[in-house]
């Protein structure tokens, strides 16, 4: 029974909105970190259709909530939909977290290239500054994290896609950086690289990728932005490699969503065990 002495308020609320996104681990994630750091928060899931996300944001924010999580379609209208945005927002031309400040001001970012870096850096202990990358994929996924992998300062990039247009499009556009270059899969095979970065959505789909052998250098180590996978073509290719290394996208999953918690309530929280137990099972 709520006491009339009870001083808390309800707790703040904030959703994660995709479509699909009835399977989306983010409410588990942020009820797991929110409980480590003793906030009072609720996380919800909501499936949003088609042509209605400023209507689903905006009954949202009516009904009192603090901020969003945004997943695929919306992560371009997330960013349409912000009035100001973080840089890195900006690099990656999509939004994944809303902030409604109290301000009223609708402020826009995007974690998840800095997540993928403090997983591979942090968690793994791989370096990316001052080696060798090789980045598959020209898609969504790959713009909105190669801000941050170039804030790492490595020491060359290639964007390698299956529609080579695209890989040199995205390298001019982070260009005037001449340690990037964008080709088609079928240019790779002269040189060699200390961290191979798969953003295709080729894995999913469980279909490998035309990676010609002897690219990956020795102790070279592989990261698949996906995880879950029951079998991943690509991490399967690393192995067959030597890679020093496999990784998979889980521990980014955790490190965009202990950003974003960050962001919203100022306190940062310990992203290990939260990884541990979605290993776990
Ligand atoms: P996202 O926002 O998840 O990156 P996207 O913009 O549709 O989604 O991009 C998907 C990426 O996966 C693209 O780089 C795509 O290659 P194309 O640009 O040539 O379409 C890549 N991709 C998807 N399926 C693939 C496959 N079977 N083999 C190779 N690349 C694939």
């Amino acid at each position: 029974m709520d006491s009339l002495f009870d001083f808390d308020g309800p707790p703040d609320r904030y959703a994660v909105m995709g479509n699909p996104v009835s399977h989306s681990k983010s409410p588990q994630i942020h009820q797991a970190l929110a409980r480590q750091t003793g906030q009072r928060i609720v996380y919800e899931a909501i499936q949003v259709d088609p042509g209605g996300f400023s209507q689903a944001v905006g009954n949202f924010r009516a009904a009192g909530g603090k901020g969003l999580n945004v997943t695929v379609p919306f992560k371009q209208e997330a960013w349409t939909y912000a009035e100001e945005r973080s840089e890195r927002a900006e690099q990656a031309g999509a939004v994944n977290t809303l902030l409604f400040l109290d301000s009223g001001l609708v402020r826009g970012d995007n974690t998840d290239g800095v997540g993928m870096v403090r997983d591979i850096v942090l968690n793994h202990g791989c370096a990316i500054s001052g080696r060798r990358l090789l980045i598959l994929g020209a898609g969504g996924a790959v713009r909105g994290v190669l801000g941050p992998v170039l804030a790492e300062r490595p020491a060359r990039v290639v964007i390698a896609n299956r529609t080579a247009e695209k890989a040199e499009i995205l390298a001019r556009a982070f260009g005037g950086n001449l340690v990037m270059e964008g080709c088609g899969f079928d240019a790779l095979g002269d040189e060699t690289f200390d961290l191979v970065i798969n953003g295709t959505a080729a894995s999913l789909h469980g279909e490998s990728l035309p990676l010609p052998d002897g690219i990956l250098a020795v102790h070279g180590a592989c990261y698949d932005m996906m995880y879950g996978l029951e079998v991943n073509p690509f991490l399967q290719w690393g192995e067959a490699q030597g890679a020093s290394r496999l990784m998979d996208g889980l521990g980014m999953l955790v490190e965009q969503a202990a950003e974003s918690f960050w962001l919203w309530r100022g306190v940062r929280p310990d992203t290990a065990p939260v990884i541990a137990s979605l290993r776990g099972g």
